[in-house]
C-alpha cells in the first residue's frame, strides 16, 4: 500500500501527547522522506496563537525530545507543512471555520482526523466535523485516529460505537493501541510465525504458563485527573496488554491483511473464560503505589500526587490471571501485570515451558534443573532469549542455565517509535495495527467484572512501596513453583 499526501488535523495539537510522541514523529517520518509530498499538518488549538508562535512550540517540543541531533534547516523544511488552526473544540464555530480552511488548494483533500483529546469529547467532536461535512469522501478520503481509552467500560464503549458509527464507516475508524507499532510488539508474530522450531511446542502440551510485565518506575506525573478515573486496569491491562496477550496465543493468519490479524486475535479474546464476580479475587489483584525510593530517590504515595483525592482506591499496580478455553491453551494459565513506580521499567512477555521428566538425572548431584522459558523483551531491552539447561564443564554432572540470544537490533540499527509507523498506516489505509470494535469490547467484556467488583469495595485498597516489585500477590498463582519473573537473565542461581 502506498502512502497518500493528507492533512492531518491534530484535536489536541498542544497536549503532552502531540508533544512527545505525534510532533516528533511527524518530524522524523519528513526527515526519513517518508510523508508524501503535499502532505500538512493542521493544529487545532484554543490559544489564539499566531503562526510563527505555533511554529517556535513545535521547534521546542522536537529539540527537546532529539536533542543534539536537532538540525535547523531539516526543521525549516518541515515548518512548511505546519499550520495552526485557532478554535474551541467545544465551539460549533471551531468546525464551521476549519471547513473553510480545508478548502484552500494547498491542503489535500485527503484527511485524517487525530483525536488526542479527552475521551468524553470524542462524540460531539465527531458529530460536529459529520454535520460540517468534513466525513464527506466526494473528494478524498476522510479518516478518524482515535486514541485510548474507547470507553470507560463495556456499555460505555458501547454507547460511544453507536453514536460514530452515524458519522463513519468501520473503515474510516483507526482505534489506536500504540503497543502494536512497536517492532517488537511486531516481532511476536514473526519469532512465531517465520521460524518452525517453536510452532509445534506452542501449546498447553509443552507451556507451564505465560506471564506478560509491563513495570514503569515513573508515577502518575501531572496526568492525575485522568488517571485517577482510570487506574491500571483500564489504562494498560484492557488494551495493550491484552493485545501483546492476543499475538502471543492467536493461530496463524491467513495474511497479514487487517482483516485476517484482527479475526484471529478476537478469537482469543473471545476463547478466555469469563470471570464471575465471585471469583475476582481468585484472579485479579489490585495495590497503589505508598512513597517510597525509586533509583535512589524519595517518591511520594499515589494519594500525595497532585490532583488526587484523599480517599482514592484508584488501584496503580493490577494484576489478572485468565484462562484460554481452546484446544491450544486449555487449562494454561496466563498472568497479567502492570503497575506504576515499581522498581524497574520493563515490559516483557516470558513463556515458561513445562519440566521435562527428571528420573533420567535421580543419581547426580543436579541442584538446578531450571523449566526453559523464552522471553520476548519489548523494551527498554529489546530481545530473543531461549533459556536451556546445559551440563556445567569438569567431571561433576551438574547443570547451568544458559541463554541463546537472538537480539531484535544490532548496534547500528536505529529504532523507530510507535507512531511513526502508525500515522504512516493511516496515510496507507492499511488498518492491520489498529483495533476493530470488536476487539475492544471484547477486551471490556474481560475486564468489566473486576471492575465492577472492584468499584463496589471501596473501603480498602492495598499498598505497595515506590521503587519495589508491587504487592505481595502470589495467590494468583496455580502451583507453588509458579511466581512473577522480574529478570531477563538466568535466574537460576548457579546461572553464568
Ligand atoms: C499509555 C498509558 O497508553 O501507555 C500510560 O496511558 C503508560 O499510563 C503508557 O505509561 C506506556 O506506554 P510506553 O510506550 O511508554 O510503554
Amino acid at each position: 500500500m502506498a502512502a497518500e499526501a493528507c492533512t492531518y488535523v491534530i484535536f489536541g495539537a498542544t497536549g503532552n501527547l502531540s508533544r512527545i510522541k505525534l510532533m516528533p514523529a511527524f518530524y522524523h517520518l519528513d526527515v526519513a522522506g517518508q510523508l508524501p509530498e503535499g502532505t500538512k499538518i493542521l493544529a487545532i488549538g484554543r490559544r489564539e496563537w499566531t503562526q510563527e508562535k505555533w511554529l517556535a512550540e513545535v521547534k521546542e517540543m522536537i529539540q527537546t525530545k532529539i536533542k543534539d541531533a536537532f538540525d535547523e534547516s531539516v526543521f525549516e523544511q518541515f515548518a512548511a507543512r505546519l499550520h495552526y488552526h485557532f478554535g474551541d473544540l467545544q465551539q460549533p464555530e471551531c468546525y464551521s471555520t476549519l471547513a473553510i480552511t480545508l478548502e484552500q488548494p494547498q491542503f489535500s483533500p485527503n484527511a485524517a482526523f487525530y483525536l488526542s483529546i479527552s475521551p468524553s469529547d470524542f462524540g460531539n467532536v465527531m458529530e460536529q466535523l459529520s454535520k460540517n461535512k468534513l466525513f464527506d469522501e466526494q473528494f478524498g478520503w476522510k479518516r478518524v485516529v482515535i486514541e485510548k481509552p474507547f470507553g470507560y467500560d463495556l456499555e460505555s464503549a458501547q454507547a460511544l460505537q453507536k453514536r460514530i458509527s452515524h458519522y463513519l464507516s468501520e473503515d474510516q475508524i483507526y482505534r489506536i493501541d500504540h503497543y502494536l507499532g512497536k517492532g517488537t510488539v511486531q516481532n511476536v508474530s514473526v519469532f512465531r510465525f517465520a521460524n518452525v522450531m517453536l510452532e509445534p511446542l506452542w501449546n498447553r502440551h509443552y507451556i507451564d504458563h505465560i506471564q506478560i510485565t509491563h513495570s514503569e518506575s515513573i508515577g502518575i506525573g501531572e496526568r492525575g485527573g485522568y488517571y485517577d478515573g482510570s487506574g491500571a486496569m483500564r489504562d494498560m491491562l484492557q488494551s495493550h496488554l491484552l493485545q501483546l496477550l492476543t499475538l502471543v496465543l492467536m493461530e496463524p493468519p491467513t495474511s497479514m491483511e487487517a482483516e485476517a490479524l484482527r479475526d484471529e486475535k478476537v478469537k482469543v479474546l473471545k476463547s478466555i473464560r469469563p470471570i464471575a464476580k465471585e471469583a475476582v479475587h481468585a484472579h485479579a489483584y489490585r495495590a497503589q503505589y505508598a512513597n517510597g525510593t525509586v533509583n535512589g530517590e524519595h517518591v511520594n504515595g499515589y494519594l500525595q500526587e497532585s490532583g488526587i483525592p484523599q480517599e482514592s482506591i484508584t488501584e496503580t499496580y493490577a494484576s489478572m490471571k485468565l484462562y484460554v478455553d481452546n484446544w491450544r491453551w486449555q487449562g494454561v494459565p496466563m498472568y497479567l501485570r502492570t503497575g506504576k513506580r515499581m522498581k524497574k521499567a520493563q515490559s516483557v512477555i516470558s513463556i515458561c515451558f513445562r519440566q521435562p521428566p527428571l528420573h533420567f538425572f535421580r543419581d547426580t548431584e543436579i541442584h538446578c534443573m531450571s523449566q526453559n522459558w523464552v522471553l520476548l523483551g519489548i523494551q527498554p531491552e529489546e530481545c530473543v532469549r531461549i533459556e536451556m539447561t546445559v551440563k556445567e564443564p569438569g567431571l561433576e554432572m551438574k547443570t547451568r542455565t544458559s541463554s541463546l540470544d537472538a537480539s531484535f537490533r544490532n548496534s547500528d540499527e536505529k529504532a523507530i517509535d510507535a507512531y511513526e509507523d502508525l500515522l504512516l498506516d493511516v496515510l496507507k489505509g492499511d488498518r492491520s495495527l489498529f483495533l476493530r470494535f470488536d476487539e475492544v469490547e471484547e477486551a471490556w467484556k474481560i475486564v468489566d467484572p473486576i471492575l465492577q467488583t472492584w468499584a463496589s469495595e471501596r473501603d480498602y485498597v492495598a499498598t505497595y512501596p515506590a521503587g519495589s516489585w508491587g504487592p505481595e500477590d502470589s495467590r494468583l498463582f496455580d502451583k507453588e513453583s509458579q511466581a512473577w519473573r522480574t529478570s531477563l537473565t538466568p535466574e537460576c542461581p548457579n546461572a553464568k
